[in-house]
């Protein structure tokens, strides 16, 4: 086995005993600062400093390191995940990372390097996305149970100021499984992304009234679950009349949640992407307006509330020119694509020009136990990261 494969292995090992820190045993959940993230910080730490990083947590739970001085490359990626999640969105990159000081101190540096572990990307625990790498941006989430679970952490939020990058953060770059078809689809081990999709995260609220289910006749109900529904139906047919263009209701909350009880209210998540701003705008107003019609002829009421609104973010040209060369110096296609997951990059690239290299996921498939990746393409990521690290230059 070459030796960047058994790096490889490592890497994939090291994911792996990860994803046995979580909140629930038999599945992989780790949500914003929950109680495995402290042993997870232990054992990333003692990676980092083994590998001469030098390492400390941000006042957003962020896990940062640091070699060398001067102006710096950042390469990172979030530590959190979703609900019986894979073992390797987000961590993955970070062990990337950690992986590249190697060949960061393997020639004299005039420039240093910073491997960011962030705290949190899902919006799993509080419904908001991005806790760690907004901190990083000078637009910390100020909301009052991050607040709160941030000093639970141990860390101090009056600090959040502290944890945005200066000037002498030059350059983001970040590795991540694609989460999606396209590369195993075309038979490639790496993507380099041109531009993440823009999201729109919406919360609904369905409002009837509970009655008793053998008793109210149908003509007299105001069921928030039959409303709800329909309403479903319609962001299917709407998402389905573009390409590119996709909306999901993933959490689904009724109350009072009894077989014999009809739903006198329901909580819905909406999530609407496209790589095309104004498709996806015109999608909301129409997902939105269907709301409306699935309530008017019942007496149910719909509410909504946004949580999220990123446009489709373009990746750095000169960062994407610099990973295409990096990548067909490594000896692969420099396949170029948009993500349709969303990821820290977007948030980095408000501050810094950052870029995305991508590795296939085998089936298409994340966000599930199942997700996995090639020690194979984690090797390609490594030779594509090596000669991307004797390219650059802080500029
Ligand atoms: O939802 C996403 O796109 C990312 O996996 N957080
Ligand atoms: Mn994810
Ligand atoms: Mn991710």
């Amino acid at each position: 086995m070459g030796q960047f494969l058994e790096e490889a292995e490592e890497i994939i090992r090291r994911c792996k005993t990860l994803a046995e820190c979580t909140e629930e045993p038999g599945h992989i959940t780790r949500t914003f600062l929950s109680e495995p993230m402290h042993e997870v910080h232990r054992r990333i730490r003692g990676w980092m400093e083994a590998a001469g990083l030098r390492t400390w947590v941000d006042a957003a739970g962020n896990l940062r390191a640091v070699i060398g001085n001067g102006p710096r490359l950042m390469i990172g990626s979030h530590l959190d995940s979703v609900p019986h999640g894979g073992a390797f969105d987000g961590v993955l990159g970070v062990m990337l990372g950690i992986a590249l000081v190697k060949r960061w101190a393997s020639q004299p540096r005039d420039w240093g390097l910073e491997v960011v572990g962030f705290s949190e990307e899902e919006g799993v625990r509080f419904g908001v996305p991005f806790i760690g790498s907004r901190a990083l941006v000078g637009d910390p989430v100020m909301d009052d149970g991050v607040l709160d679970a941030i000093r639970a952490f141990g860390a101090d939020p009056a600090q959040l100021p502290q944890a945005a990058i200066g000037d002498d953060v030059k350059a983001y770059l970040e590795f991540h499984i694609e989460q999606g078809p396209v590369l195993e689809m075309n038979r490639l081990s790496l993507g380099v992304v041109q531009t993440i999709v823009g999201q729109s995260r919406y919360e609904l609220t369905f409002r009837g009234k509970a009655n008793h289910a053998g008793t109210t006749p149908m003509n007299r109900r105001s069921d928030a679950l039959a409303a709800a529904a329909e309403w479903i139906r319609s962001v299917e047919w709407i998402a389905n009349e573009r390409p590119g263009l996709v909306a999901t209701v993933g959490r689904l909350e009724v109350a009072p949640g009894a077989a014999n009880v009809i739903a006198g209210l329901v909580r819905a998540s909406l999530d609407v992407r496209s790589d095309d701003n104004a498709v996806r705008a015109g999608a909301v107003k129409r997902i939105l307006m269907a709301a409306q019609d699935m309530v008017d002829w019942r007496t149910v009421t719909a509410t909504y509330e946004q949580v999220l609104d990123v446009p489709a973010v373009p990746m750095d040209p000169a960062m994407v020119r610099a990973l295409r060369t990096a990548v067909r110096a490594a000896g692969y296609k420099a396949h170029l694509m948009a993500s349709g997951a969303g990821h820290d990059a977007m948030i980095l690239a408000r501050k810094v020009p950052s870029a995305m290299l991508l590795l296939r996921s085998p089936g298409g498939i994340s966000h599930h136990p199942a997700e996995s990746v090639l020690a194979e393409d984690v090797e390609a990521a490594l030779a594509v990261g090596r000669r991307f690290l004797d390219n650059w230059r802080p500029s």
